[in-house]
């Protein structure tokens, strides 16, 4: 895994953004179009910001949605499927194809539909984040690494629920939906390269045990460490914690 420090959250959305895109042109060159997975929340908000600005023939894009609660409808400012689409989809359209995540159906027919989907359509690029649990996705501790379902229902824990209450998405506690459907630990390790940015103080314990501890379930994202090509983009603050690796980055 390589480490990328910026000084803040748009220096770091900037360089993410543009390394997002020209790994899409350059995938669109080889093979004639591209599949990518997009996160949403908090730290992608500066990374999709330069994404849609830059010069990518979309038409030849199928965009894979990594995770979203299960129950919230669409209309609700916490859905994903909103985010994406105000945020990217209608930034760029048209895509050659959109798979968003449907958590107002019946769940476990969703994650089949998905995974069938997703085992045709092999991953070029994946956008990803870590939460302040250190999950990825939706995948909170202890996350399971074993499953090779593509799409899985999960119970959110505690402190991820929090953490949605925290960054403004929902009025009360009570309102954070308990369970999600989220795209599988090895689904998104399947990806070919992996982006990940984690901007923010509220972040700085969750990478420093992700990157600095052994693989581990409890540290979700901490398999990133065993991915060929992963690069994590990270902030002055967010990486702030960081012991010995801090040598390595630049
Ligand atoms: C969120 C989303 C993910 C995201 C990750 C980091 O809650 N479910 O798509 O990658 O967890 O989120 P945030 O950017 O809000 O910290």
């Amino acid at each position: 895994m390589k480490i990328v420090t910026r000084g803040n959250p748009s220096e770091l959305g900037k360089d993410a953004g543009r390394m997002a895109a020209r790994s899409i042109r350059e995938v669109i060159e080889r093979k004639g179009q591209a599949n990518i997975i997009l996160a949403t929340g908090t730290s992608q908000f500066e990374t999709l910001n330069q994404l849609i600005q830059e010069d990518v023939d979309w038409g030849k894009v199928t965009m894979f949605h990594l995770d979203e609660y299960i129950g919230l409808p669409e209309s609700s400012p916490a859905a994903f499927r909103k985010y994406l689409k105000e945020r990217f989809i209608q930034k760029v359209i048209p895509l050659h194809a959109v798979y968003l995540v449907n958590g107002e159906v019946d769940p476990v027919g969703e994650c089949k539909r998905l995974s069938e989907i997703i085992q045709r359509n092999p991953i070029d690029v994946a956008l990803v984040g870590i939460g302040e649990n250190g999950h990825l996705g939706f995948n909170d501790p202890p996350a399971d690494f074993d499953t090779e379902e593509p799409f899985i229902v999960v119970d959110l824990e505690e402190q991820c629920r929090y953490q949605q209450f925290g960054e403004g998405w929902f009025k009360t506690i009570e309102d954070v939906p308990k369970r999600a459907i989220t795209m599988s630990i090895r689904q998104i390790m399947k990806s070919a390269q992996i982006i990940c940015s984690v901007p923010d103080r509220r972040k700085a314990k969750a990478v420093k045990e992700c990157i600095e501890n052994p693989v581990s379930n409890i540290f979700p994202a901490s398999i990133l460490q065993t991915h060929p090509d992963c690069i994590c983009f990270l902030d002055k603050s967010s990486s702030a914690l960081l012991g010995n690796l801090k040598a390595e980055v630049n």
